[in-house]
């Protein structure tokens, strides 16, 4: 069965696109088949972090019916389908438009369908939360940044979303939300928490996710704990050294 997730914040400018663009990667690499949604009406980017600059036909065309699904499909390297939104300034007054029934119909091969929402919680946002059945929530580990999250979170819930769980993005060592706190101010699990590092920047200006460009990097170990989380996959812990001599002398 196709899940379709929304990866929404409180605030903007929390990640929310990065994570798609990399969390898609992600699972693509574990083999799966996943498409990836601007849903970001006004603001749309997710295409330009693979490079999607420009394309005759987006989102907007779906929603204007002018346009299906498949037309508005582009095939990355790594397997993931981007459907983008437009870049164009006269698509702004789009009105957005449940296109439910569009991606039941034509997105049942994929077993993700990951949305990028808008930020804040006006049609855009409620709209892409009509769409999904499930939510991933973004946010820095800072107070304000925190609580209009909540707000989010709390909206998701009324619209009956299955709230999935936080990713934490921009960590830094020193932060004082720790992570046990964020999860208990939540009730939900922190699923990773994704370090402030330039590599994001830089990947984002290769038109890479930092999946594919750095696979090793801290960051991409966290994304990949949200890919596990989701896919179920539980890895196996590198032992430590007493493990390892227990195991050599089958303790
Ligand atoms: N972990 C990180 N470390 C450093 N920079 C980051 C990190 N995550 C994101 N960024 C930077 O923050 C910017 C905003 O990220 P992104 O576009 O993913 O946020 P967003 O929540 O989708 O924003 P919007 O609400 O505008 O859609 C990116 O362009 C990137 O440069
Ligand atoms: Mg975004």
């Amino acid at each position: 069965m196709t899940r379709i997730i929304g990866v929404v914040s409180g605030k903007g400018g929390v990640g929310k696109t990065t994570l798609v663009s990399n969390l898609g990667v992600a699972l693509a690499q574990e083999g799966a088949k996943v498409a990836i949604v601007d849903a970001n009406l006004t603001g749309a980017n997710l295409g330009l972090h693979f490079g999607l600059i420009s394309y005759p036909a987006s989102i907007h065309d779906v929603m204007k019916e002018n346009a299906s699904l498949p037309d508005v499909m582009y095939k990355h390297p790594s397997g993931v389908d981007i459907i983008p939104a437009s870049l164009s300034m006269e698509d702004i007054t789009t009105e957005p438009k449940n296109i439910r029934a569009d991606i039941d119909e034509h997105l049942s091969d994929k077993d993700y369908v990951l949305i990028d929402c808008a930020t804040g919680l006006d049609r855009e946002t409620t709209n892409a939360l009509d769409i999904c059945d499930e939510v991933l929530l973004v946010t820095h580990p800072e107070l304000p940044t925190i609580s209009d999250a909540l707000r989010t979170k709390t909206v998701a819930k009324e619209y009956g979303k299955k709230m999935l769980g936080v990713v934490l993005n921009r960590v830094n060592k020193k932060d004082e939300m720790k992570i046990e706190n964020v999860a208990s101010f939540f009730d939900l699990p922190v699923i990773a928490a994704i370090p402030e590092d330039s590599t994001i920047r830089k990947s984002i200006e290769s038109k890479n996710p930092v999946v594919l460009d750095n696979p090793k990097h801290k960051v991409s170990r966290e994304i990949t704990k949200v890919s596990d989380f989701l896919s179920g996959k539980v890895r196996r812990k590198e032992k430590n050294l007493v493990d390892k001599i227990m195991d050599m002398f089958k303790w």
